[in-house]
C-alpha cells in the first residue's frame, strides 16, 4: 500500500512538472514515506528522517516532508521535535500533496493530517510504470476493524471504497504502460462494496480486461472471505491461485483478546474450502508471537496450526505496542527475550515447510511471469501464480513473458530453473 502510496505522490508532482532524481543530496524535494504499523519500520524511517534533516541542515533551500503513517501519528509533534521538517502529511490527504508543497514554498509550515472520506486518485502519468511487469491498484482505504494490537484504523482511517469505473480506467493505464499483472489493494479488500458493486463484481471487472494476464488481490481478512469470493478462484482464469490470509494466532483465547473476530477452526476450515476449490492454491499468512498474556500454550497452538496448515510462506512478527491502541493497555506484557525465543522456533518450523513444500515441487512444470533480471544478475527472475520466486537461465525468455519452466532445483525461498 504505501509503495503505491509512494507512486501516487510522484505521479502527482511528475504531472506537475517535478522530475525525479535518484540521489537525495540533487532533490530540491525529499518526501519520506512512513509505516507505523511496527516499531522497527518506525525505527527505520527516523534513522532515514535523521540523514536527510543533516542535508537540510547544509542547504536550507531544500523542503523536507514526511508522509504516511507517522506522519499521522505525529501530526505538528514532529516538526515541533525536527523544526529542519517543513510539511507533515497524512494517508488521507496524499492526494493534495502538490497544493500542500505549493504552500510550504511560500515559507509555511504545513500539517495535512484530516482522515477524509473520499479516497485518492492517481494524477494521469502515460509511461510512468513502463518497464514494470506488476502493478498496484488501491481500491479501497482504511479499516473499520481496530484488532486490539493494530493501529491501522488509527492512521487510516475508515473505510472507502472507489469508483469502480476509475479502478477500470487505472487498470487499462497500467495495461498500456505494459503491465501484465495488477494486484488490488486494500488495508481489508474483500471489504470493497461501491453502491452496488461488491468485491466478486469489481474482480470480475477487471479481471476481463484484455491484456489483464494475471489478478491478485491482498490482503484479506478471514472474517470477511465468503464462499462467494473462495469459488471465484475456480472460475476466474486469470486470478491467481495465491491467497495471502493473515491468521495472527493459532489460540482461540489469543484470537478473542486481539478482537479477530473467528476462531481457529474457522480459519483453518476457510483453508480447507480454499484447497478444495484449487488444490495447488499457496496459501501465505501473517501471525505474530507474544501478544499481551499469550501463554506457553498459546504460542504452542500457533505452532501447531502453522504444522497443519503448512503455509507456502509466512510473515513473522514480534508482538510491539502501538500507543492509543486497547492491546498497549493490556496486562500480561511478554519480556523482548521471550518474543524473540518465540519468534526464532516459530521462523524455524516454517522455514522447514517452505523447504519441504518447494523441494516436493522438483521436476514440475511451472508457468511463470518474468519479471527483470535476479540479484545476481547473470539471471532472470519471475514468479509463478502461486507467487513463489523462480530463477530461470537468461536466455530462454524475455522480460514480460509467461513461459513454461521445469523445476531444477529448490531453495526454503526460491526455486530455480
Ligand atoms: N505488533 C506486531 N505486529 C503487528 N502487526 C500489526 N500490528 C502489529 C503490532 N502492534 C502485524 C500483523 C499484520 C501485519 C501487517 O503486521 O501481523 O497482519
Ligand atoms: Fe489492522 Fe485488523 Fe484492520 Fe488488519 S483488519 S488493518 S490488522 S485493524
Amino acid at each position: 500500500m504505501n509503495e503505491y502510496d509512494s507512486d501516487l505522490m510522484a505521479r502527482s508532482m511528475i504531472h506537475e512538472g517535478f522530475i525525479r532524481v535518484s540521489d537525495p543530496v540533487e532533490a530540491d524535494v525529499i518526501l519520506i514515506n512512513t509505516c507505523a504499523v511496527r516499531a522497527k519500520p518506525e525505527q527505520k524511517a527516523a534513522s532515514f528522517l535523521g540523514r536527510m534533516r543533516v542535508l537540510k541542515n547544509r542547504n536550507p533551500s531544500l523542503i523536507l516532508c514526511v508522509t504516511g503513517c507517522m506522519a499521522q501519528k505525529e501530526g505538528y509533534g514532529f516538526i515541533k521535535r525536527f523544526p529542519e521538517i517543513d510539511l507533515v502529511v497524512g494517508p488521507r490527504e496524499i492526494n493534495r500533496i502538490t497544493a500542500l508543497l505549493k504552500r510550504v514554498r511560500t515559507g509555511d509550515k504545513v500539517v495535512a493530517t484530516d482522515l477524509n472520506d473520499v479516497p485518492s486518485t492517481p494524477a494521469p502519468s502515460p509511461g510512468y510504470f513502463s518497464g514494470k511487469v506488476s502493478g498496484f491498484i488501491s481500491v479501497m482505504e482504511g479499516c473499520n476493524n481496530f484488532c486490539a494490537y493494530c493501529i491501522v484504523p488509527y492512521v487510516r482511517g475508515r473505510e472507502v471504497s472507489r469508483n469502480p469505473d476509475e479502478i477500470v480506467a487505472e487498470a487499462k493505464d497500467l495495461v498500456a504502460d505494459g503491465i501484465k499483472e495488477i494486484t488490488l489493494l486494500g488495508q481489508n479488500v474483500i471489504a470493497y462494496h461501491w453502491q452496488d458493486v461488491n468485491f466478486v463484481q469489481l474482480l470480475r471487472l477487471v479481471s476481463e480486461i484484455k491484456g489483464v494476464l494475471r489478478l491478485r488481490f491482498t490482503t484479506s481478512h478471514p472474517k470477511d472471505l465468503s464462499d462467494e469470493i473462495i469459488r471465484c478462484f475456480g472460475t476466474i482464469n486469470n486470478l491467481c491461485p495465491h491467497l495471502h490470509l493473515p491468521f495472527q494466532a493459532g489460540s482461540d483465547n489469543v484470537l478473542m483478546r486481539m478482537k479477530r473476530g473467528y476462531t481457529r477452526d474457522h480459519y483453518m476450515n476457510l483453508v480447507r474450502k480454499l484447497r478444495a476449490v484449487r488444490p495447488d492454491m499457496a496459501i501465505t499468512s501473517d501471525v505474530m508471537v507474544g501478544f499481551p498474556g499469550e501463554s506457553a500454550q498459546d504460542f504452542e497452538m500457533t505452532l501447531d496450526l502453522i504444522g497443519k496448515v503448512r503455509f507456502d510462506g509466512l510473515f513473522s512478527f514480534k508482538y510491539s505496542d502501538r500507543p492509543g491502541t486497547l492491546a498497549a493497555k493490556l496486562p500480561g506484557k511478554i519480556p523482548e527475550d521471550e518474543k524473540r525465543r518465540r519468534l526464532e522456533i516459530l521462523q524455524g518450523l516454517q522455514k522447514q515447510i517452505s523447504l519441504e513444500k518447494n523441494v516436493q515441487m522438483e521436476g514440475n512444470r511451472l508457468e511463470v511471469l518474468v519479471e527483470g533480471k535476479s540479484r545476481k544478475g547473470n539471471q532472470l527472475t519471475g514468479r509463478t501464480g502461486t507467487n513463489k520466486v523462480v530463477n530461470i537461465d537468461r536466455n530462454i525468455a524475455r522480460i514480460g513473458d509467461i513461459i513454461k519452466v521445469t523445476v531444477k532445483q529448490a531453495c526454503a525461498n526460491c526455486l530455480c530453473a
